[in-house]
């Protein structure tokens, strides 16, 4: 039971497939250009054309190929994908001279099946410059606004719906009502993709890849290698083993808390290298940003690839990848989203001769983290926010060493536990310390200190490409720079990060 979403080339696709799955029906996001035939051979349950930044009269405007209204599949169409939709099935759309943007008063009319609760005055979320002028034939309308007289379309015959406004976005009060109702009831979609069933499905997957192969897994103590190395231990169980290569950049407890988990809980075979020396050497005098990040990447890889290839050698066949469905999909405009290019520090090489094992693919990272639970990995691990490659390292500012790390990593921690005790954590993006290259006075004491201040960093964001400095409370401040001083010898200066970005990066390397 999958539900296509077709993507018009904004940011609202991601969004629809999301609500999709709030719904616990499987979605996939698919480009515009799909085929009827692409369409048939998938055998979607309903379709969801989403909205987009053209206007229908621009050349070129992305279209859907007019052969698959043909297909009998239930469709559902949301701002531009409903003008599209009117425009293709013979009705008109057209300029409406000013637009609406956010809250916008709807009025019902009619008879309808997808919003028949509704009362006759409410609010939905617009954001159109043109508009529905004329439905198709076979159409009712049963909703208006001020400059949308054809607000929602009905027609339960072929079971084609279309709304002008966004019924996704979290401002429309009733929006989850109209996708669950053309879902569940309309397209007749039973809600039946839970965690469980995910779990379910993504075991039977790797058992059938897998067979009785062996299978190898770096775990980087993030969300995504730790659940996707779960789910493959229950899928294969002792065919698993697991690497976890410590760089000394890491987070405190991170290495316990794998061997809590992945030895002790689970009882997976896990390779723990103890890295660090070999990393603080390599780093020794370096102080240029750039240069720092290529030599933890290529050591690390190194590490890697020699435990691999002695893996390798003993007949592992299978690495397993914790890609989301987000690094997946493409945009409708054809490009896809490659935020992270420069990011790859702290990936794997991509030419090891291994199979990929990737039960994460099609998931969402709100999801991994559901999945993860679900397969009683602890929330510490579930819930963490996210952590560059390169660790501690790119928040090092100049030369890296043992005893700087150390500095950081403890007060990382005291940074983290306050943000945690005010219940900020989820809330935050990322909240971490920086060590910047600088020392300052101080006096403690009788006497005067010269050690290094601490910065504290907490961004709000939802996709990390865009980010706001949290506007922490006073009283958490406080008590975090309390203890950075009391607690975490080397530091005598609490000072804190108000950059956005941009002009900012959240790292501050
Ligand atoms: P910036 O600092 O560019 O970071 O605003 C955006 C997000 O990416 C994370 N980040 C990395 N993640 N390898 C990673 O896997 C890296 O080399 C890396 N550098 C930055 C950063 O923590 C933030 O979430």
């Amino acid at each position: 039971m999958t539900v296509l979403v077709v993507d018009f080339g904004a940011q609202y696709a991601q969004l629809i497939a999301r609500r999709v799955r709030e719904a616990r029906v499987f979605s996939e996001i698919v480009q515009s250009t799909i085929t009827a035939d692409e369409v048939r051979a998938k055998n979607p349950s309903a379709i969801i054309l989403s909205g987009g930044p053209k206007s229908v009269y621009e050349v070129p405007a992305p279209s859907l190929d007019p052969a698959i209204y043909e297909l009998g599949v239930p469709i559902l169409g949301i701002c531009y994908g409903a003008q599209l939709m009117a425009q293709q099935l013979g009705g008109t759309v057209a300029h409406t001279g000013g637009g609406e943007y956010g809250r916008t008063e709807l009025t019902r009319q009619g008879s309808s099946v997808l919003v028949a609760e509704w009362p006759e005055a409410s609010s939905c979320w617009m954001s159109h410059g043109d508009a529905i002028a004329e439905a198709p034939a076979g159409f009712t309308v049963t909703a208006s606004t001020p400059l949308a007289p054809i607000a929602i379309m009905e027609d339960p015959a072929r079971n084609f719906y279309a709304v002008q406004f966004h019924p996704e976005v979290a401002h429309s009060e009733r929006g989850q009502e109209i996708i669950e109702n053309f879902l569940h009831q309309r397209a007749g979609i039973a809600p039946t993709w839970t965690n469980t069933s995910i779990i379910d499905d993504q075991v039977a997957k790797i058992r059938a890849q897998v067979g009785d192969q062996r299978v190898l897994c770096a775990l980087s103590g993030g969300v995504d290698s730790a659940v996707a190395a779960a789910m493959v231990f229950k899928a294969v169980g002792q065919q698993l083993t697991c690497v976890f290569v410590d760089t000394g950049l890491m987070r405190k407890n991170e290495g316990e808390q794998i061997e809590a988990t992945f030895t002790k809980q689970f009882g997976v075979e896990l390779i723990h290298v103890q890295a660090a020396d070999r990393f603080f050497d390599a780093l020794a005098g370096v102080t240029d940003p750039e240069r720092k990040r290529k030599i933890i990447g290529e050591l690390f890889i190194r590490e890697f690839e020699r435990v691999a290839g002695e893996l390798a050698e003993d007949g592992v066949k299978f690495l397993v990848q914790g890609t989301l469905y987000p690094d997946v999909i493409e945009s409708g405009s054809g490009h896809a989203a490659n935020i992270k290019s420069h990011h790859n520090v702290g990936g794997l090489p991509e030419d090891l001769s291994f199979e990929l094992v990737e039960p994460l693919r099609t998931l969402f990272k709100d999801e991994v983290r559901k999945v993860g639970e679900e397969l009683g990995l602890p929330g510490e691990i579930v819930w963490r926010q996210p952590f560059p490659g390169p660790g501690l390292g790119v928040r090092i500012i100049g030369e890296v060493t043992r005893e700087r790390a150390d500095i950081l990593r403890n007060a990382d921690y005291v940074v983290v536990d306050e943000i945690k005790k005010a219940g900020l954590y989820r809330e935050l993006w990322q909240s971490f310390a920086v060590l910047p290259a600088v020392r300052t006075v101080g006096v403690m004491g009788d006497g005067r200190t010269y050690e290094y201040p601490i910065v504290i960093r907490a961004v709000t964001s939802d996709d990390a490409m865009t980010a706001d400095w949290a506007r922490l409370p006073y009283e958490v401040i406080e008590a975090i720079a309390n203890r950075l001083i009391r607690e975490v010898s080397g530091v005598n200066r609490v000072a804190l990060d108000v950059t956005s970005k941009p002009p900012g990066t959240i790292e501050w390397e």
